[in-house]
Parts: C-alpha cells; structure tokens; sequence
C-alpha cells in the first residue's frame, strides 16, 4: 500500500494537537501502520534541536538552519523509511511552519529558506527536480486574536507562544499565502466547536478518497 504523508498546520492555539489522537485512530481503523511524529523533533537529535530552538534567543537564519537541521534528520530515519513501508505519518508541523514562523513571522528571506528546502528535502531517485512534500495539509485557520486568548493561562509559554498577536497575525498570513499556491491544502475553520472541526476534517479526507466517508470516529 502506498504510503501517505499528512501534515497539520496553523499558529500556536489553533488546535491541532487535540485531533491527533481521532485521525491516528481514524486510518487505524482503516487497517494503516501510522507512524506520528512532529517537528521540530521526531528523532533524538532532532528533539534535541528542537528544546534549543524553542528556548534560545537566535537570529533567524541561525534558527532556520537548526529547524532543517533537525527536518533533515528527521526526513532521513523516519519520515522517508515510514513512507517507504507504506505508513500513514501523521506529521504535526513541516515546512510550511518554516515558511510561516521564521518567513513570515520573523521576516527572514523566504528564497533562502527555499533554497534549505531543495536540499533537505531533494529525492534524487524520484526526478532531478522531486522534492518531498506532505500529500495533505490540514491547515486550522482561526484569527490570531482568539488563539491568543486560548493560549493565555495555558501552561508556560515556549520563545514563541509569548510572541505579540502581531507576530502571529504575520504567521497567520504566511500561511494563508502558502495554502494559496498549493493544492494540498485544507482550510479548516477553526473557530467552532472541537467536535465541528473533527466533522470538516474528516469531510476533507473523505473528500479526497484518503478515507472512506462512513469512517465514522469522533475525538
Ligand atoms: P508546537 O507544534 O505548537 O508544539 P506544542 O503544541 O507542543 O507547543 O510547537 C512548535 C513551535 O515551533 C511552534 O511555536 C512553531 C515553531 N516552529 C517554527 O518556528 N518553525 C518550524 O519550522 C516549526 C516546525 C515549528
């Protein structure tokens, strides 16, 4: 079986995180190997990346060149070996929140981050130009503001989860830019209910025959 290569994208307080656990169990159900992961993180190196990246202040290219530092780790021993079994990888983040997060949001040059993304991201068996993307990228839009008053009174905040709502009105329309020029987006809304958001989810899916409609599940 074909393996397929899911990602989940939006600013901090969108809430991704809480679907995770429905869709593993949604292609489970399906009888699919799922392989869950993350970025920045997914392997020990990349973890360990990943606690410098969110606590240390740094400039922007030094904290792109760590996020595909770790991407790449994390492409080379799981993402690609996962894929390559034929697994569902259930990825919470990818380059998309490079895009959106140091490009966007810290205004660093997103023609160097492309470049990053040749090279980290280059299968060389597949066409000299192939790179590998996700296959499906669910996107939770939900208006900077209100994430930010989900957030507030959460746990302590990572280097980004305390940036202004400024910040991540920029993030917000770097990812909108980016679901512009790619197909593989879903917009979700994800200004409704946690049980209306799982529904346009799984509609996306069905949707695009990566399940069958009548799947049922719920969070
Ligand atoms: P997040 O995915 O929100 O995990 P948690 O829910 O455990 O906080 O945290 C990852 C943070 O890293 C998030 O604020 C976005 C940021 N990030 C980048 O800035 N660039 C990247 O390329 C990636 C993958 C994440």
């Amino acid at each position: 079986m074909k393996g397929l290569f899911l990602t989940l994208e939006g600013i901090d307080g969108a809430g991704k995180s809480s679907h995770i656990d429905a869709l593993e169990a949604l292609f489970k159900a399906q009888g699919r190997q799922v392989t869950r992961t993350r970025e920045p993180g997914g392997t020990p190196l990349a973890e360990a990346l990943r606690a410098q990246i969110l606590e240390q202040p740094m400039d922007a290219l030094t904290e792109s060149l760590l996020v595909f530092a770790a991407r790449r780790d994390h492409v080379v021993r799981v993402i690609e070996p996962a894929l390559a079994r034929g697994d569902i990888v259930l990825c919470d983040r990818f380059t998309d929140a490079t895009f959106a997060y140091q490009g966007a949001g810290r205004g660093f040059d997103p023609s160097v981050l492309s470049t990053l993304e040749q090279w980290v991201q280059a299968q060389p068996d597949s066409g000299v130009h192939a790179l590998l993307q996700p296959d499906i990228t669910v996107w939770f839009d939900l208006p900077p503001e209100t994430a930010a008053e989900r957030l507030a009174g959460a746990r302590l905040p990572d280097k980004f989860e305390s940036q202004p709502v400024e910040f991540f009105r920029r993030v917000a329309a770097g990812y909108a830019q980016r679901a512009a020029s790619a197909p593989r987006f879903v917009r979700i809304d994800a200004n409704q209910s946690r049980e209306q958001v799982w529904q346009q989810i799984e509609a996306a899916l069905a949707e695009r025959g990566f399940v069958a409609s009548d799947s049922g599940g719920a969070p």
